[in-house]
């Protein structure tokens, strides 16, 4: 594990709407980094091309993250998790990191992770997880895909968490069926009654599949077309300037893509 040193405790915070980007051989050595990464992390370019990813590796954050990262990468599948980054003089930055195989012709020949800044409860919520780790009392908790959830018997208690998208679809559709033998097995008099019964269960099916399905899926579209399009630069405000430089569009990603919004 390397241990990158010293550190400041002070947090260089991004601009709303940044996107980090880097790519890395199966090595994790890097092989691209976009502006806003070069920028945030306070290295030059060629300081960071070819070395391996760890060069931003805080010492705050816990093995076990790392450990599930690679675990997760290895199965085929993306990870996605908070990250505190360690920038070239010792100040540190929080990223939502999503990291993901890179295929040619179906084999694995790289990886990149694609970072925005996080929401603040979020920082704060993974500091304390992570410091907790760190320190040994995070027992009967585990990394999962980026996630961390409770282990062993009581893993189900954090399905919300982990369940895949297929199981919230299955479970929104089972919950309206076993609804629907119920209403029809009851001895409520009249068709209306039950009918009313079946629609009312419909309707939280529905509820359930628009707020556990639908609505992360249009915002993921709606981030992988902002990333497609090179992302619009937005200025840091006033108050975010500490230490902070917007990224600016690709021009040429630009002119590519035609259904990019806000151009
Ligand atoms: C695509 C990709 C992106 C990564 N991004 C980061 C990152 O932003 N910060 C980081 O510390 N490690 C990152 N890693 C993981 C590092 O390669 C490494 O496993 C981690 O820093 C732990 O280093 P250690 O083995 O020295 O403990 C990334 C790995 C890959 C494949």
């Amino acid at each position: 594990m390397r241990t990158n040193l010293p550190v400041s405790r002070r947090e260089h915070e991004m601009c709303d709407g940044m996107t980090l980007m880097s790519t890395t051989d199966l090595q994790s050595r890097l092989t691209y980094a976009n502006a806003a990464f070069v920028e945030v992390s306070g290295f030059e370019i060629h300081e960071l091309v070819g070395q391996p990813h760890n060069i931003v590796r805080h010492p705050d954050m816990p093995p076990e993250a790392f450990a599930d990262m690679w675990a997760t990468l290895q199965q085929d599948q993306s990870w996605s998790a908070l990250v505190k980054n360690r920038r070239k003089n010792g100040d540190h930055y929080w990223v939502r990191a999503n990291a993901t195989g890179i295929k040619r012709q179906g084999r694995t020949v790289g990886y990149m992770s694609v970072r925005t800044k996080p929401g603040r409860d979020e920082v704060l919520a993974a500091e304390k997880l992570y410091a907790a780790f760190r320190t040994g009392r995070a027992r009967g908790w585990r990394f999962h895909k980026g996630l961390v959830i409770r282990s062993g018997l009581l893993k189900g208690l954090s399905a919300l968490q982990w369940m895949p998208a297929a199981w919230r679809v299955r479970l929104g559709v089972l919950g309206l069926l076993a609804s629907c033998v119920a209403a029809a097995s009851l001895p409520l008099g009249s068709m209306a009654a039950t009918g009313a019964l079946m629609a009312g269960a419909a309707a939280l099916a529905c509820l359930w599949i628009e707020q556990q399905v639908t609505r992360p899926l249009k915002a993921v579209l709606a981030h992988a077309q902002l990333v497609a399009c090179g992302q619009p630069a937005r200025q840091c405000s006033r108050r975010q300037t500490a230490g902070t430089v917007a990224t600016r569009p690709d021009r040429s990603v630009l002119q590519a893509v035609p259904w990019c919004p806000d151009q």
